[in-house]
């Protein structure tokens, strides 16, 4: 069973094609709501309607080098298994939202997985947009609603750096600790 943080790559690596040189993600771990929310929203340049009504049907693709079309049918098909979906909106020239749902303690719901690793993986590739980053847990504590937050923008981390690259091999490494100390302060319950 595939983990959600690698669906999260597929569309993370979705928006890059697209030319998008911003990018927001944001995950939700309501336990209140019962509900796990994962949001990935870009400035590429979209889609038309034609085409937004094709995406969610397997193999279709824009692709002309390799040709996959399966991202966003597969990371439909394992939010339907949880009782959830996936919903794309997109304006061709001001960029796409996907927003995918699911019931959290659902059975069938594919565990977060790897979130560094996604992290990771996407900030460390070519072309790399600007990420906000916003991961919340949200869970019943004694007496009130508590939250936990993992966030980052890499326009933050960039300015910091003074024109170093996220690449640069020291980078890379804090980059990588960041990551996984902040993840793992989190109290998931995905
Ligand atoms: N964020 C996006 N912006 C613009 N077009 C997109 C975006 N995500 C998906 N698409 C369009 O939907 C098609 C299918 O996407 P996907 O299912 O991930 O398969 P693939 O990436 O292998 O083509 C893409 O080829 C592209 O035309
Ligand atoms: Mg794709």
């Amino acid at each position: 069973m595939r983990e959600l943080a690698l669906h999260i790559l597929d569309i993370l690596q979705n928006a890059v094609e697209a030319g998008a040189t911003r990018v927001a993600l944001v995950i939700v771990e309501d336990v209140p709501t019962d509900r796990l929310v994962i949001t990935v929203r870009d400035n590429g340049r979209g889609m038309d309607a034609q085409t937004l009504a094709q995406v969610t049907q397997p193999f279709f693709t824009s692709r002309t080098t390799r040709h996959v079309g399966l991202g966003l049918p597969l990371f439909a098909a394992a939010a339907e298994r949880a009782d959830g979906q996936l919903t794309i909106r997109s304006q061709p020239g001001v960029g796409t939202t996907v927003d995918v749902t699911f019931t959290l303690s659902h059975p069938d719901r594919q565990p977060l997985g790897d979130m560094t690793g996604t992290l990771l993986a996407f900030l460390l590739s070519e072309r790399t947009p600007q990420l906000d980053y916003q991961h919340r847990v949200v869970r019943e504590g004694a007496s009130s609603v508590e939250e936990t937050d993992f966030s980052f923008d890499t326009a933050d981390i960039s300015a910091a750096l003074a024109g170093l690259p996220l690449t640069h091999p020291a980078v890379a490494q804090w980059l990588a600790e960041f990551l996984a100390e902040g993840e793992a302060e989190l109290t998931h319950v995905a």
